[in-house]
């Protein structure tokens, strides 16, 4: 049996989040902080999956892009540059009763969404976190957290690409936290005011921007179909203009279909030239490009591309929801990819007694060395201990029994097919990386 209605998987994978050790929600203990989220022991390990293929991916396999980890403050004019001072805002409605405030794009007609109250008419807000530095609150001391990741690599566009020799068209990927006061939140961790980005600017001639606009879309959308997120979950969608952000001539979303219904993972914008011409108009400087070949001058083209963690994490956890059962009994399982799941495997004594348990934790310390996350658990029925690890997803289940201290060897269950392989211990790791290679 399939799993039929998705409509209730956000609330089943909250729960199962915190009791699992995914996601908390943040300073529980003080009753939470509106839509922040901790992400737990097996939660980072997913982050980490999802973090360290996109950097791989964009950075490590490739000549023509480099990193670079720029900090969360900054100087306030980046921010009076880029627009995010004057245009980065959202039109706010407010209850006369209630004081709620909601996005006004987010409602409909003039009666408060909680208590029925009456709205007031939109006024502007800015979404940017505002803060101080040093002993004075006043206007000359204020600094902002950044609402994206991006102005940090524009900024440093000269020193990055001078120091490093690259020449156009190459790119500057950074993953880092951004925060927005958002209005509306919500949806788990799909909409916070703290999160995680991953974002990629790519720098090349006007010429040649459509082709890599084309080119990025596609990079980006095969990437979540090699995390083994389901290809029919997927679309790419065009912004109508009147959806465009401040600094972008044409954007496409990658969206994926949530339980909640279609939204957006990522955005991919041809932002032209808008970003490095208001730098170099505030600050004076002149960061243009040097051809080496044509000694050509130019301010180049920026694609990016501009994805959430914390929305990639919560798709994988989406998509891999399931629920089957088996001889009668409802089974509750994420289906990972093996190469993304927090614990790769877990390995059991079929009793605690014989040696069992001393060849099980010599097989975990095998495979830990390895850096694949594996666990020992020896507590209860081998049927529980298998349930435990469907929930959270890890895909193979290694168990130890009274033939394997006298043959060398022990069983393999796949969590998905449930089949059982009878396998050499010393084949295990060779075994395994078959199955955990991201491109198995
Ligand atoms: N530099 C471009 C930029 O920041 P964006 O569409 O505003 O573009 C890019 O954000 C991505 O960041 C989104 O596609 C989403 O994955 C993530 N993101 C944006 N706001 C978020 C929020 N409040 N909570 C979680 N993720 C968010």
């Amino acid at each position: 049996m399939a799993l039929e209605d998705r409509s209730k998987v956000m609330d089943k994978l909250t729960s199962l989040g915190k009791r699992k050790g995914f996601i908390f929600q943040s300073s529980e203990i003080y009753g939470g902080l509106g839509s922040t989220w901790d992400y737990g022991p097996l939660g980072v390990e997913l982050k980490r999956s999802v973090t360290s293929s996109w950097w791989t991916e964009i950075v490590s396999k490739r000549e023509d892009v480099i990193g670079m980890d720029a900090a969360i403050l900054m100087n306030p004019e980046v921010w009076r540059a880029s627009g995010h001072v004057g245009s980065f805002q959202d039109p706010l409605v407010e209850c006369s009763q209630c004081n709620h405030r909601f996005r006004h794009d987010h409602v409909e007609g003039n009666a408060c969404p909680r208590c029925g109250g009456e709205l007031s008419d939109p006024r502007m807000f800015n979404l940017m976190f505002k803060t101080f530095i040093g002993p004075v609150e006043d206007e000359g001391s204020v600094a902002y957290l950044r609402p994206e990741t991006a102005q940090g690599i524009f900024v440093n566009f000269r020193n990055a690409q001078e120091a490093s020799r690259q020449k156009i068209p190459f790119g500057i990927a950074q993953i880092g936290k951004a925060f927005r006061n958002e209005i509306t939140v919500g949806n788990f961790i799909f909409r916070s005011r703290e999160f995680e980005q991953m974002e990629l600017e790519w720098f090349c001639h006007t010429d040649e921007a459509d082709q890599w606009l084309e080119y990025w879309l596609q990079a980006r959308f095969d990437w979540y179909v090699s995390l083994g997120v389901k290809k029919e979950r997927l679309r790419l969608r065009p912004h109508t203009d009147d959806e465009l952000a401040h600094y972008a001539k044409a954007c496409q979303d990658i969206e994926y279909e949530f339980p909640f219904g279609w939204s957006e993972l990522e955005g991919i914008a041809h932002r032209g030239t808008y970003d490095l011409d208001q730098h170099i108009e505030h600050s004076g400087k002149d960061i243009r490009y040097l051809d080496p070949h044509t000694h050509e001058k130019y301010v180049p083209v920026v694609i990016e591309s501009s994805g959430g963690v914390d929305r990639t994490v919560l798709t994988l956890l989406a998509d891999a929801y399931d629920e089957d059962e088996i001889g009668g009994e409802k089974r509750m399982l994420l289906r990972f990819a093996p190469h993304i799941a927090p614990i790769k495997a877990a390995v059991f004594p079929l009793v605690k007694r014989e040696g069992m348990p001393e060849l099980a934790r010599r097989i975990v310390d095998e495979l830990r060395g390895r850096a694949w996350n594996s666990i020992y658990d020896e507590g209860g029925s081998i049927g529980r201990r298998y349930r435990r690890m469907d929930e959270v997803g890890t895909p193979f289940c290694i168990t130890v029994d009274g033939e394997s201290t006298a043959d060398q060897t022990v069983t393999v269950r796949d969590r998905d097919t449930m089949t059982q392989d009878r396998i050499a211990i010393d084949s295990l790791v060779s075994y395994l990386a078959e199955r955990l290679d991201p491109r198995g």
